[in-house]
């Protein structure tokens, strides 16, 4: 290497002092900023669509950023994508993964013209991922699939021509799902977090199933692992002793995904039982540092985590909002024991350091009458003890699921984003849908989750009381229940006249502005079918709170899922993910719908999910 990356680090003034002058931390409210000029939601919007391609609105254009395969641009290794999918383990590890998911920009300098893009590689599609799918499973198939999974870190810049990924570049990396990590917070060490590989419970290898994200005010990324139960397995007889706890988590042997329990032992959960301890945690990345550890941080809960949405409260602690993306789990929040120190200088992010380690975490009840209440996570409080199965805090933890049940907290119609609008600090959810709500055996409607066989979704947001995010009460509504209002018994109820329809909202972002991007995923099996059929391919659309109007501002390819996106500080460019194009959903069918991006023709390419960057072709405010 010519230039290594410590030495450009000290060269650049050291990453943090590049932090220090352009980095962007989380959501902080601000009543007094002002948004920028132009009109809301001037674009034109765009109809829904089965078109197999993206349509965005004629004032507006998009190009192509790292698909799946992508050399990621660590220096000296740089493997070019092999169309047939020969690349190796190896070559994975350094490539940008599948499933591209959350993600973030981070300015590198005042122009926001040069910054890290970092994003989540949430799963993989074995059948693209290998050259002869996985009839066969193999060790190094496994080793590839855990490099396909996990977070990357690109350097991008922008030019007269747009876009370009820098490559190679001093920040690049891959985080993956062999990856070493740190585990610390109040879990870290006990006897459920123990392995034989680590007896001392405080290190892992790897992140795996990232889905949303969060960002820190001190400016660092968190990752959310999400459905990482998939990915532990086991023979069928094992099934038989799995604890409740495991039965609630899905880490049940004969259920997992994937086969990798065959090749690599720590998936076994029939001699492993405490490695899925350590996943489904938030991880904290800094991205200003490819050499430094991440680390899995116990104090916010473990779940099927989505999104960990930063604010501050009035008296400056840290406050993180968290969905548990399954049917009837809940909505999260934590709140630090210790002040933010403000700034992403070198001193700030040295003192925030152990700041996600210590708190308290509570989930949400939302009562009728558009009220609700946090109800604290602590052990010894509200039934949380030995006599229900908790030994102590980090049970607590490890077990939130089961905490949550104990202490009364709303079982939610699959939470997914969250984000929080920039001046008035209301916070939105997306509650992507739940078609078991009211069977037999199962949760019936309720104030928040109103509609059994909930098939469309809907976006909840709240304000906490005294426009304080450490509050222990909040008042609520529905900004939106999603669907087509022609379908009999629908139910679907938008906020204004001027919405356009949609189902399953899952990826949900506020620009500064104050502008709410949502995006969908409807599942690939019911896309243009009854009752989803005028609904199109999944989209993005783009809504104004404050009048309640909703446009749709793009369309996808067949079978993807529109998610993960971040608006420049600028806000001159929208970058958009776009995941699993072309998605073959049916066991054993590896026939794909789609061969966006680089084939006209279903089966002329493999389908890559890959990232959009999308601005106004007049160099305008996106949005407006
Ligand atoms: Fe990965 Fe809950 O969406
Ligand atoms: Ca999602
Ligand atoms: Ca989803």
């Amino acid at each position: 290497m010519t230039l290594d990356r410590r030495s450009f680090l000290l060269q650049s003034g050291s990453a943090a002092a590049v932090v220090a002058l352009f980095g962007q931390g989380c959501a902080v409210p601000s009543p007094s900023s002002t948004a920028l000029p132009g009109s809301v939601l001037g674009f034109t919007g765009v109809p829904a669509s089965l078109r197999d391609g993206i349509v965005v609105p004629p004032e507006y254009e998009w190009q192509l950023l790292y698909p799946w395969g992508t050399p990621t641009g660590v220096t000296g290794r740089m493997p070019p994508f092999a169309p047939d999918a020969r690349n190796s383990a190896e070559d994975q590890a350094v490539q940008a993964g599948m499933h591209h998911d959350g993600m973030h920009f981070f300015a590198l300098d005042a122009s926001g013209d040069r910054g890290l893009l970092v994003m989540n590689h949430e799963y993989t599609d074995e059948q693209l991922l290998h050259t002869d799918g996985v009839k066969e499973w193999t060790a190094e198939k496994v080793r590839k699939s855990l490099h396909a999974m996990g977070v990357s870190v690109i350097e991008v810049r922008r030019s007269g021509q747009g876009w370009q990924q820098v490559q190679p570049s001093p920040f690049a990396r891959r985080v993956h799902g062999n990856t070493a990590m740190r585990i610390a917070g109040p879990a870290a060490g006990t006897p459920l977090m123990r392995t034989a590989a680590n007896p001392a419970g405080d290190a892992v290898f790897g992140t795996f199933a990232n889905c949303a994200m969060g960002v820190t005010p001190w400016g660092t990324y968190l990752t959310c692992e999400e459905n990482f139960h998939g990915y532990f397995g086991g023979p069928k007889e094992a099934a038989r002793n799995a604890t409740p706890a495991q039965r609630r988590y899905g880490t049940v042997a004969g259920s997992q995904w994937v086969e990798y329990w065959r090749f690599e032992e720590r998936f076994d959960l029939s001699r492993h039982p405490n490695e899925p301890h350590r996943f489904g945690w938030v991880v904290e990345i800094d991205p200003f540092d490819p050499t430094a550890t991440p680390v899995k941080r116990t104090a916010l809960g473990r779940k099927r985590q989505e999104s960990a949405t930063c604010t501050i409260a009035k008296d400056g602690r840290l406050v993180v909002y968290m969905g548990d993306d399954s049917r009837f789990e809940y909505i999260y929040k934590f709140v630090s024991r210790d002040k933010v120190r403000p700034g992403t200088d070198a001193a700030a992010r040295a003192a925030n350091r152990h700041l996600l380690d210590e708190g308290t975490l509570h989930a949400a009840r939302y009562d009728t009458g558009g009220r609700g209440k946090w109800l604290e996570l602590t052990h010894g409080r509200d039934g949380l003890d030995a006599a229900h199965g908790f030994a102590d805090q980090a049970e607590v933890l490890i077990h939130a699921r089961l905490a949550g049940d104990i202490v009364g907290a709303t079982k939610m119609d699959r939470p997914e984003w969250i984000a929080i609008h920039p001046q008035s600090g209301e916070v939105y959810v997306t509650l992507t849908n739940n078609s078991q709500r009211g069977d037999a055996g199962k949760p019936g409607p309720d104030a928040a989750n109103p509609r059994t066989n909930n098939l469309f979704g809907g976006i909840l947001r709240w304000r906490e009381d005294g426009g304080d995010a450490a509050s222990p009460g909040f008042s609520w509504d529905h900004f939106a229940l999603a669907g087509d209002p022609a379908q009999p018994g629908s139910g679907a109820r938008y906020p204004s006249g001027d919405a356009d329809m949609f189902g399953a909202p899952d990826g949900l972002h506020f620009d500064k502005g104050g502008l709410l991007w949502i995006q969908t995923d409807l599942s690939g099996q019911v896309l243009g079918k009854a009752p989803y059929t005028s609904l199109g391919n999944n989209q993005m659309l783009c809504a104004d709170p404050a009048s309640g109007r909703i446009k749709r501002f793009l369309t996808g390819p067949n079978g993807c899922e529109i998610t993960g996106c971040v608006v420049t500080p600028d806000r001159r460019t929208l970058f958009v993910n776009i995941q699993h194009p072309g998605e073959a959903r049916d066991d054993g069918d590896t026939k794909h719908n789609s061969a966006w991006p680089d084939g006209a023709e279903p089966g002329s390419a493999r389908p890559r999910s890959a990232t959009l960057a999308i601005r106004r072709r007049d160099g305008g405010i996106v949005g407006t």
